[in-house]
């Protein structure tokens, strides 16, 4: 390049680059902080542990418009964290008295943090059965019952947390006749279990629960990837699948397959409510005793 037309180069780099930064840039001052050239570098998409934040700055495209709620919860728990509502959920080694008090106990214990937390509480319970044998023997004799009612969207989750994790390896309608062994080019040597089978049928669901924890022989843990609910919804699935083979009904309305595997919506609900109503009431109350500052500031009028 001659000397001459590299300095008319320059030049009008230069131009362009001046005229760009007096275009795009607002002045500050004030309350207004001008426009921002690059939004999400000034302002970081902080992803806040319980707080909401309010970030609207970075409309690029939809992916990176976050909603209040995204920003809010806490991506994936820390590990060994409790969520709120679950620290002792109903009983912390998951035994009960009866189909029933497991369910209550579990809603009366989710229901008293109600309203404090706006969070999907997903995330770790404790769970004190040992990764041995002796602790699926263990787990199998305590854990009993469910301590989710049927519902139908609790149906609805199994089956679809199910079809993800679970159907490739027990297949689809539970016979352990997954793709994973029976698809087409099948090299897989390990049978996974038959949830048909009566071994399976007859055993509470704490043999189930165990399995997901941990896992078992080739099949790996899956605690991590469903929460305390979602495990709860795919046993009830199972569950389903086992009275579908065996044609008897297991919905939100009636259990034939074992009253101890799983407690109908339909036949708690009276109950559920209720325990709601008093915890509710409770509730206030606690508030009325703890908000002296209110009482007071009452007082004066
Ligand atoms: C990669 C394949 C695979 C996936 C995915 C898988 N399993 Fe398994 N599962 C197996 C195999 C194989 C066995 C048999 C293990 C053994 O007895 O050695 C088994 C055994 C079991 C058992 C019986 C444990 C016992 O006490 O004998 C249960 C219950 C179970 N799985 C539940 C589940 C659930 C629920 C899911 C989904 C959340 C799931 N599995 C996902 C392969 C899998």
């Amino acid at each position: 390049m001659k000397m001459k037309n590299f300095q008319t180069f320059i030049a009008a780099v230069a131009l362009v680059l001046v005229l760009g930064v007096f275009t795009s840039c607002q002045q500050a001052g004030g309350n207004q902080t001008g426009s921002e050239f690059i939004p999400d570098m000034t302002h970081s998409v902080a992803y806040e542990a319980n707080v909401l934040t309010k970030y609207s700055l970075n409309t690029w495209d939809e992916e990176s418009v976050k909603s209040r709620w995204e920003l809010s919860q806490p991506g994936t728990p820390v590990s060994g964290t409790v969520p709120r509502g679950y620290a002792a959920i109903g009983s912390y080694d998951l035994t009960f008295a009866s189909a029933e008090d497991a369910i209550l106990k579990t809603a009366e214990s989710m229901k008293k943090n109600e309203g404090r937390s706006v969070y999907a509480p997903n995330g770790h319970v404790p769970y004190f059965y040992p990764d041995t044998e002796e602790g699926r023997t263990e787990a199998t004799e305590k854990i009993i019952y469910n301590p989710f009612p049927i519902t139908d969207e609790g149906l609805a989750k199994g089956k679809e947390l199910y079809t993800i994790y679970c159907a490739i390896c027990h297949g689809d309608k539970g016979d352990g006749d997954g793709y994973i062994v029976s698809g087409p080019q099948s090299k897989y040597l390990a049978q996974p279990a038959n949830f048909i089978d009566d071994q399976f049928v007859n055993s509470s669901n704490g043999r189930f629960y165990h399995a997901i924890m941990y896992g078992k022989n080739v099949m790996g843990p899956h605690a991590d990837k469903l929460s305390f609910e979602e495990r709860w919804d795919v046993i009830h699935y199972i569950r389903s699948l086992q009275a579908k083979a065996k044609k008897v009904k297991y919905d939100s309305e009636v259990n034939e397959l074992n009253p101890d595997y799983g407690v109908p919506y339909a036949q708690i609900k009276e109950k559920l409510e209720a325990g709601h109503e008093e915890a509710m009431e409770a509730h206030s109350e606690g508030e009325n005793h703890s908000d002296t500052q209110q009482e007071e500031g009452e007082g004066h009028h």
